[in-house]
Order: structure tokens, then sequence, then C-alpha cells
């Protein structure tokens, strides 16, 4: 959940750590910090609660001169969120600087030990102890003191270290968490992901389990936690500075809510062979292994698992297989029923969401053929699955996920009609023709961009309200729950969403006069019982605020306001009437003068159970 940047090379390291602190701001952000090193000068280490910009005014009159730097935004978990819990946290004779982002779990134990042989804390956090243990344990080598205290930490970190003895060499060390390396020229990065440092470099590295970086202006050694050097793949980062950047709007969620046509594209592209069937090599199965399975199982969290939900109704229509859908959370406290034969595919933008990380491992234990539909390569999930379908929804900045939801669904449907294709449970034109409408979505997502004039008026209208419900029937009830989850985690709205189906079974006790009910009601073979359902709500005084697909005339008596949107399949129709509740909540957190790229409480990765 923190944000880290560690540097070494010709640049002054400041800027280049403050420039990759900013762009991952979005990973955590009650305090900031950074350590500056040069040769022959004392390590320099300045750190301030709050968010970058008060770091950033704290010593905008200083000298921090130097081309070693490392830097941190912090999400706290250990200690509030102070000036002296910021890290860089230092050692005794302030030396040593480190870095951290996770959890060290067996901390008590090293504090009292330490403070029991003099040394004394300046934080309420875990991250200190590592630094005075490279106080206590450093020869001379930096790597292998770091080495020696990894194999003495518990639970889940990335570590970055500076020492004042070594100004050419960053040592970072990762269990669990993300950590990417950036190949430069005459200079080299790490970071918690690439946007770290693609303003200077598209060629990174990623860091696999208990592994030592070990940084130098001339190169990278990576080693195991025994000092062995171990091999480890490079891959070339298409992002552009561009693309991380807010693009001209005021904030990254409207610029990636406007993304979405091209990023289905992306997603979309080159999946298709020339007979206009799908391939899907990453997928890393052979069509056998295919033809095996008995049973799917999705984990995901929050947006994700709303998107996996969606995955459900399209998988068991098209591949006549049962599909469970599980909160990544819950999943393996429940003892599920797990074999060779199930494949669980775990959906996560960040590829780091420790929930679902845990639940991939407890399928792969339990022999699962695991594969990740994420947006990250490179990601923890990504690596220990046994493949992935890369979303390529591009950088998504904003906590609230847009896109990267959009881009899920969109993968979803590919790997649906992959499984039918190879099943043979959908023939080749069946096949050939859901693709076909599939490539129709990024124009007819744009035109719903096009029409959100009259949601940002409602926006306003609604921006007082406490409370609203949202309603939908089949694939709309998992777009349903999305919408309700974007207005809380942006308007901080009390809203809830249901299946259409169940609000006569208790919740509509909660409408009352003026209350708004969002109903998303594309054409739909269900549509008759839709408009029961708005009728019932309607009765009771709700305001009745309907999607509805051109032309479709049958709930418009019953439609406060309508929201038009183009016509598609009815499986597909979550990709066009997410669009609109996304606006909606942006739209009104703005008309309350809220922060949409970064709520409250919230963090772009959980990298925490
Ligand atoms: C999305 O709007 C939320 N911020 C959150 O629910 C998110 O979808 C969830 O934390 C899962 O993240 P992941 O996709 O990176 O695993």
């Amino acid at each position: 959940m923190c944000g880290i940047v560690g540097y070494v090379g010709e640049q002054q390291a400041l800027d280049v750590v403050l420039g990759g602190l900013r762009r991952l701001e979005y990973r955590g952000y009650d305090s900031a910090g950074v350590a500056i090193l040069d040769a022959g000068s004392a390590l320099r280490v300045e750190r301030k609660a709050g968010k970058l910009s008060n770091l950033e005014k704290e010593i905008a009159d200083l000298s921090l001169r130097g081309t070693l730097g490392i830097g941190h935004t912090r999400w706290a978990t250990h200690g509030p969120p102070t000036d002296r819990n910021a890290h860089p946290h230092v050692d005794c004779a302030g030396k040593v600087a480190v870095v951290h982002n996770g959890t060290i779990e067996n901390f008590e134990v090293l504090v009292r030990g330490l403070e029991q042989r003099g040394h004394h804390r300046t934080s309420d956090t875990d991250t200190e102890v590592v630094a005075h243990l490279v106080e206590e344990r450093y020869d001379g080598d930096l790597a292998a003191t770091v080495r020696s205290i990894c194999k003495d930490l518990e639970g889940s970190f990335v570590l970055v270290v500076a020492h004042q003895d070594e100004p050419d060499l960053v040592v970072a060390a990762r269990r669990n968490l993300p950590l990417v390396i950036g190949l430069g020229e005459g200079e080299n990065f790490v970071g918690s992901d690439v946007t770290a440092f693609i303003a200077h470099t598209r060629e990174a590295r990623a860091v696999d389990q208990d592994q030592v970086v070990e940084l130098r202006r001339g190169g990278v050694v990576v080693t195991d936690l025994d000092g062995q050097a171990v091999e480890g793949e490079t891959y070339h980062v298409d992002w552009d500075t561009a693309a991380a950047e807010k693009g001209g709007h005021e904030f990254f969620m409207l610029k990636e809510i406007e993304e979405q046509p091209a990023a289905v594209r992306e997603t979309l592209g080159g999946r298709m062979q020339e007979d206009g069937l799908l391939h899907l090599d990453e997928l890393s199965m052979s069509d056998e292994d295919v033809r095996d399975i008995e049973q799917v199982i999705i984990v995901a969290c929050g947006s994700s698992y709303h998107s996996g939900l969606v995955g459900k109704y399209a998988i068991e229509r098209w591949c006549r297989l049962p599909v469970q859908v599980e909160m990544a959370s819950e999943f393996r406290y429940r003892d599920p029923v797990v074999g060779r034969n199930t494949l669980v595919i775990a959906v996560s933008q960040s590829g780091e969401t420790a929930d679902t990380l845990e639940a991939v491992r407890h399928a792969r234990s339990q022999r699962a053929k695991v594969l990740a539909v994420t947006n990250t390569v490179g990601s923890t999930i990504s690596r220990e699955s046994d493949a992935a379908l890369y979303t390529r929804g591009g950088p998504e900045v904003a906590v609230a996920s847009t896109k990267a939801v959009m881009t899920q669904i969109t993968a979803m449907y590919l790997v649906g009609l992959y499984l039918a294709q190879v099943r043979g449970t959908r023939d080749a034109d069946e096949v050939r023709a859901h693709l076909a409408d599939l490539h129709e979505i990024p124009d007819l997502v744009q035109e719903v961009l096009d029409r959100m004039g009259p949601v940002r008026k409602l926006a306003r209208e609604l921006r007082d309200e406490e409370r609203v419900l949202f309603l939908g029937r089949h694939v709309g009830y998992p777009m349903a729950l999305e919408g309700a989850l974007k207005l809380k985690e942006l308007a901080y709205i009390g809203a809830e969403g249901f299946p259409a189906g169940e609000i006569k079974h208790g919740p509509i006790a909660l409408v009352e006069e003026g209350t708004p009910v969002v109903v998303l009601a594309p054409r739909h073979a269900l549509q008759a019982k839709l408009v029961n359902n708005v009728q019932e709500v309607r009765a009771r005084g709700a305001r009745t605020i309907v999607i509805a697909t051109d032309g479709d005339e049958s709930i418009t008596p019953y439609a406060d306001t309508i929201i038009r949107i183009p016509d598609t399949k009815s499986l597909l129709t979550p990709l066009l009437t997410i669009v609109p509740m996304q606006v909606l909540s942006a739209e009104i957190a703005l008309a309350r003068g809220l922060d949409i790229d970064q709520p409250r409480n919230l963090a772009k990765s959980v990298t925490v159970e």
C-alpha cells in the first residue's frame, strides 16, 4: 500500500525520487519522506506527515544534494500517520535509512531484543527495527547484512536500505509484496511499480520472493537470501509517461473513465487469429487442460469481485461449466472443494492484493490450475499463478477502479469464449459472432461517454443525498453492486446494490419519499419483471433513475430520469451500464468537493490481509 522509490546514478537523486513518489502517491498517502546520500557526505533524511506536497514544502529550501536516494509515501499500518512515524527510518547513529512496505509480524520480539542491547526507538513503527538491526550487524557489506536480517523477519515486506558508508549502493528485498527494478544507463532504480521510474527507463525486471537486489550505478545484482545470484527476465514497459499523467484532466479518475474505449480495444487487441477465432496462448493451457476443467472458481475483492460475477454469467452461459465467485478473503477459510480439475481465476488489477494472493496460494496448494486476470505485468499474483491474462488497461492511478473493471469484464468474456471455443460448447460461427459484438463495444462506450451531460446535471441534484439504492437483474446485479461501491468510495454516500427481485424481501423498507433508486434496465428478457420492481419502489416514493436501452419505452412511464445507452447483446450490457454510474458517482463526489483520486481511508492496492 505504500509507495517506494530507490535510485542510484548520475542525476540529483532528490528530483528522481520525488518524481517517482508523485506517481506512486495513490498507493498510500498519510506521510512521505526521503533519504539522500552523496559520497563523503552524511546521510540526509527528511520526512513529513500528510501528503507528498507537505514534504516538498518542508525541504524546498534545503540543499539535499546527492546521487543516491530512497523515498516513501505511506499508508499507515503500524503507528499513527505522524512525522515521527514517516519513513525513512534510521538507526541510532543516523547512518542507516530504511523504507518499507508491508508488516513485520515479529517486530515486537525484535524490538525487545534491540532495546535490551541498548538501541533507542524513535517511532512506533515496525520498520525501524530493520534500521537498528542493520546498525548492529553491518560489517561493511550492506547486501549481506540485509540478507541476514531478512532471514529473521516474519511477515510481508519490501525493504529498501541505504548506508552512509556505501554511497554507491541501494539494497532492496521483497517478500510477498511488489518490487520492480528499473534498468538505466549508468543509473538504476527500484520501485513499488513501474510508474516510479518510467520517466527515466522502460526496461524493467521483476523481483521474486525472498530475493535481494544490489543496485549500483554500474549495474544490478539480484541474489537469493544465501547470496547466490539469480537470473530474472527483463521486460519492456510500454506505458509512456503521459499515460501515467492526467492527460489534461483535473483528476486521474476522469481521465481513466475517458480512456475506457481505448482500454477495451487494448484488451481485445491481438487476441484473434486470422480465422476470426480466439487464441489466448497466454493462458498456457493445452486444449486437453481446458477440456478437463470440471468447475471454475473466481476469486477477487471489491470491484474485481464484481467483474468476476459478470464472468460467472458468461462462462456458465457459453461453457455450461459450474462457476463459483468467491470473496478472496473468505475463500481459503471455508476449506473449499478444489482439485486438479478446478480452474481458479484470480481477478486483480494490481496483482498484489493480499487476500487474492493468499487465495491463489491456497488454490495451488490444492493442485488447481490458477489463471490470473490482471492489469499489472510482473505482479506477484501473475507470477504465482500458472498463467496470466493481462487486461492491458494501462496504468490506473485513481484509487477507485474504472477502466480496470471495464477491461476485467472484457477479459472475462474472452476467457469464457475461449473455454467455449476449445470445449466446443459454442461453434466457431457463434464465437466469431460474440467476438464481433465485443469489438463493437469500444465505439458504444464512447457513445455513452458522449451522452454524460444529463448525468452530470443529475449528480448536482443528488449531491446532498445520504442514501441511494441500485437495482439490477442477471448481469445487471453485479453492476448494481459496482454502482453502489463507486458511490460509497467516492462520495461517501450510504449506497447499496441488490438483485432487483430481492428488493421486496426487506430492502424496500429503506425506500421513502424521494429516495433515489438507480435501476439498470437495458433491454433484456427479464424487462417485464424489472418494470414491476421499478413500480414497487416508485409507489413508495422513490425517485427512479433508469438506465435503459435506446428506443425501449417499456419502462419510461415509471422513470423520473432516463439515461439512455446504445443497444448491445444483453450479456455485454455491463460494459455500457457501468459508465453512467462511474460518471454519476464521480460528479456527485466532485459536487461535494471531494478528492476522487484519493478517497479517504482507501489505498489503491490492499497488500495486507
Ligand atoms: C475499486 O474501486 C476498489 N478501490 C477496490 O475494491 C479494488 O477493486 C479491490 O481492492 C481489488 O483490488 P485489485 O483489483 O487490485 O485486486
